[in-house]
């Protein structure tokens, strides 16, 4: 999704700013610019596809002073929303070659403010919703108000979900800063400032930041930050440390970042693990702060792979705790006027913490009285700020956009609050809980198990990579992993599949079934396993290509399958109860493997971002 980066009062601006760029690649994005002033004109230069076309512009265009001269200087990476991919779209957008913007959102009330500013003689250049911010603003200038009182009116006229950053050739020394749901740190130096659309974008120039908050706008000049709130008054916003991450952006010897996250699971599981454990089997958690006094309804929102998490974690707190759950999509919550009819609390999970649709979902269940609890993954995010209380997960940067140690990290704070819960509501004996409290401490060495079947997992993928479509099908707690299965397996393979629970095939599905069309069942004894077989029977019945990754128990069960990934051996109870988060490894390496062979950008696949921050 679009980030935006911005410095000022530092030599070598611009060459600082593509250095934040860089750090917000992870982020997706189909086009990048930048403007600075320079020489006492306002420089754009910006480009189509990846940084590495911006750069090279920039390295041939004629005035090689760019780099060294600027004092000033704003970058952007876009995700097409408004206007398709292009140059002319690209940030930051101008008006009279006098004020440049760059804008991560939507100004949802574009069309209105551009007619009019084309009724008064302001030329359009670009599609985009953005191009009416530096028409407003030079509208304004023009009209003899400074630039804080310009940036100030032009707040007045919009509508929607922004951060943007301004800059004018008429005040060379200040930057027009603004938030209204997107985010935007601003980092403070030595006679020099930062803009960025998250801390990381300026941790290599400071590690003081300043989180705007919703409604916000800034004065940013060299040696000084003025921070208005949305009633015009000053305000005070906090300073908060952030550690450097040092080594953040190497692969590691890996191919790509992606590979590099599931392989590193084995050691962030047990990081997420530490805050919530006292000693092996005593869990942490005050759950009467999270609004868990009484038996009540839980309702969880989030989206993509963390909207299946919230699946898995739905199926273990009413099994573990008999509690009911209810779960939503965060982008469908937040318009729907639902019940909270024995609700005391709601939980949003996101890795990023900087989904809008998550975001406006907890602010959705805010309005309605909720306590509002997040597991996140970004400390300082704006769902970890603006949620009542945060569980965070500690799985570390994630770079790829595809989500793996932070769905494997989601997943066991789910579990540790299953086992919270079931202990609190007396749902299971205390023996029983202790002994899935002790099963968490083994998750580590058991997905490190797990990653020992590769090699399999790798010859089927070559097997499949040329397939036209693939079936994922689960049952019980396996069927979220279905859902992830074909999720993951999309989005970087870019080949179609659908997750469907097994039991459902027979109600539609099962009229995709062809010759070879590859289906793939995840499975582990429970009881019913019987039935998933059937339901693989039916498949293979009609053609299907069969792949079953499963236990012996169930491998023995269906000989008919043309694949079988027998996965290690592991006591039964544990087996079933972690099956999502066993699971989540041979699903992930599935998808690489295929991406992989495929030669698709694993780690920044087409139309994707890592952090969505629109809706
Ligand atoms: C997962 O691989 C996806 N890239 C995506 O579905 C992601 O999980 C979703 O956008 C939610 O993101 P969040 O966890 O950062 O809120």
């Amino acid at each position: 999704m679009c980030g935006v980066v911005a410095v000022i009062g530092k030599q070598y601006a611009s060459q600082f700013v593509v250095e934040g760029l860089k750090k917000l690649e992870y982020r997706g994005y189909d086009s990048a610019g930048i403007a600075s002033l320079c020489g006492g004109i306002l420089q754009t230069v910006k480009s189509e596809g990846k940084l590495t076309n911006l750069i090279n512009n920039l390295s041939q265009i004629s005035n090689a002073n760019l780099y060294s001269d600027s004092k000033i200087s704003i970058g952007h990476t876009r995700w097409a929303t408004h206007g398709n991919i292009s140059v002319e779209n690209a940030h930051p957008l101008t008006s009279e070659n006098r004020v440049a913007v760059v804008h991560n959102g939507i100004i949802e009330n574009y069309e209105n403010i551009k007619n009019n500013l084309i009724s008064e003689g302001y030329v359009f250049k670009s599609q985009t919703d953005t191009e009416v911010l530096p028409h407003l603003f030079m509208k304004y200038i023009k009209l003899g108000n400074n630039f804080l009182q310009a940036g100030r009116l032009v707040l007045q006229e919009i509508k929607g979900a922004f951060a943007f950053v301004a800059m004018s050739l008429d005040f060379p020394n200040e930057l027009f800063v603004s938030r209204n749901s997107s985010p935007i740190a601003i980092g403070l130096g030595d006679k020099c400032n930062f803009v960025g659309s998250d801390a990381r974008s300026i941790d290599h120039l400071t590690q003081k930041i300043i989180y705007l908050e919703d409604g916000d706008y800034a004065l940013v000049q060299s040696n000084d930050v003025e921070i208005f709130n949305k009633n015009e008054e000053k305000a005070n916003r906090k300073i908060i440390n952030i550690k450097a991450e040092i080594g953040l952006v190497t692969k590691g010897g890996y191919k790509h970042f992606m590979e590099k996250e599931i392989f590193e699971q084995p050691v962030v599981i047990p990081q997420t693990i530490s805050p919530f454990m006292n000693g092996i089997s005593e869990i942490k958690i005050d759950l009467n702060k999270f609004g868990f006094k009484n038996k009540n309804t839980l309702l969880i929102a989030a989206a993509g792979t963390s909207y299946y998490a919230a699946m898995v974690g739905k199926y273990w707190i009413e099994h573990i705790a008999d509690l009911p759950v209810i779960i939503d999509l965060a982008s469908e919550y937040r318009y729907r006027k639902p019940s909270i009819f024995g609700q005391a609390a709601m939980l949003v999970i996101s890795q990023s913490g900087e989904s809008l649709d998550t975001l406006m979902a907890l602010r959705h269940g805010k309005e309605l009285g909720l306590i509002t609890n997040a597991i996140v993954n970004v400390e300082g995010s704006t769902i970890d700020r603006e949620a009542d209380f945060s569980l965070h997960t500690r799985a570390g940067s994630e770079i790829g956009v595809a989500s793996t140690k932070s769905f494997t990290s989601q997943l066991v704070v789910l579990f540790i609050i299953a086992l919270a819960l079931g202990k609190k509501f007396k749902n299971f004996k205390l023996s029983q809980i202790q002994k899935y409290s002790n099963y968490i401490h083994t998750l580590p060495s058991a997905i490190a198990r797990m990653l020992n079947m590769e090699n399999e997992i790798k010859s089927v993928a070559h097997n499949i990579k040329n397939a036209k479509s693939i079936i994922f099908l689960g049952r019980g707690l396996l069927y979220p992993l279905a859902l992830e299965g074909a999720l993951k397996l999309k989005e970087i393979s870019y080949i179609h599949a659908e997750g469907f629970a097994a039991g459902e095939m027979k109600h539609g599905p099962i009229a995709l079934i062809e010759d070879q069309v590859p289906v793939i069942m995840f499975l582990v004894s429970d009881g019913n396993e019987d039935k998933a077989i059937s339901n693989l029977q039916e498949a293979f019945s009609r053609g299907a290509q069969i792949i079953l990754i499963a236990d012996k128990e169930c491998i023995k069960k269906a000989p008919f399958a043309h694949f079988k990934i027998e996965i290690p051996n592991f006591e039964t109870d544990f087996k079933y109860f972690l099956s999502p988060i066993l699971m989540a490894i041979p699903a992930q390496l599935l998808a690489y493997h295929v991406a992989n062979e495929r030669g698709t950008d694993v780690d920044q696949p087409r139309n994707l971002a890592k952090s969505v921050t629109v809706e």
